[in-house]
């Protein structure tokens, strides 16, 4: 049977998305509540994982082992690193890669030991369906029912898009340009940060889950990142991830 996990690092996050299971039940374990219900009627679960990549990693390893999901769909928020993207734009994840892994001079700077992998990708199926919900979502008419015009305009979000392509994840919050350009020399691909997906995708690569990473950009990862990320996720990101979310299961 299939039984999707939806995981967020943070409540505001996932919130909205708990308030559409119907037949809800709760169960709290290793300070997680796991929210278990119907969504459109498939069996589904909802948690929010912390932040961090062994929070992460711990949080979809009890949502396989206990709750038997057979899919993985993360959403949540990220920092640009790719200079096209703006506030309020919407990553899907086509590879994941740790940037913080580093076992040099053994391996290969940012190769997962023993895996032998450096980017994990993400099923070509699960990217097309959630790079469908976020152009739904981002289409002019759908929008602007979805949020409030002086909203939009708070966060300078104008014609968002939809981008797919590489996303990096390690424990670290991005606030400094300095940091940021760091990494672009060395992951010239990689389109923002997030603290979490990689990990996630890690463990659901090791059980052969397919994994989905959706990520609303809050802020481009500089010296201002840490007013806007809180402001973003204060106001604004609960309503992404829900609308996503709904799009994803009316496919
Ligand atoms: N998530 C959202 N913004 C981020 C940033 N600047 N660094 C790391 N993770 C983030």
């Amino acid at each position: 049977e299939r039984i999707i996990g939806i995981m967020g690092a943070m409540t505001e996050e996932i919130s909205g998305v708990v308030d559409l299971l119907s037949e809800r039940e709760e169960m709290t374990a290793g300070m997680r509540t796991y929210y278990s219900g119907r969504l459109n009627g498939i069996k589904t679960v909802v948690v929010f994982s912390r932040w961090g990549k062994v929070a992460a990693a711990t949080t979809v390893s009890n949502l396989i082992l206990e709750f038997k999901i057979t899919e993985l769909i993360f959403t949540g928020v990220a920092g640009a690193l790719n200079p096209d993207l703006r506030i309020g734009d919407i990553v899907i994840a086509k590879r994941l890669v740790q940037h913080d892994m580093d076992a040099r001079p053994i391996m290969k700077q940012f190769e997962i030991p023993l895996l032998g992998i450096t980017f994990f990708e993400c099923q070509r199926e699960q990217v097309t369906i959630a790079s469908n919900a976020a152009t739904e979502l981002l289409g002019n008419k759908h929008l602007h029912t979805v949020f409030d015009q002086k909203e939009l305009e708070e966060f300078g979000i104008e014609n968002p898009k939809r981008v797919i392509g590489d996303v990096g994840s390690g424990d670290k919050f991005f606030s400094s340009s300095q940091d940021k350009h760091d990494l672009l020399a060395k992951l010239p691909t990689i389109l923002c940060v997030e603290m979490e997906g990689a990990a996630v995708a890690q463990v659901c690569y090791e059980y052969g889950l397919p994994v989905t990473v959706i990520r609303t950009i809050s802020d481009v990862a500089d010296e201002k990142s840490p007013i806007d990320f809180v402001s973003f996720i204060k106001k604004i990101s609960s309503t992404y991830s829900v609308e996503i979310i709904k799009n994803i299961f009316r496919q």
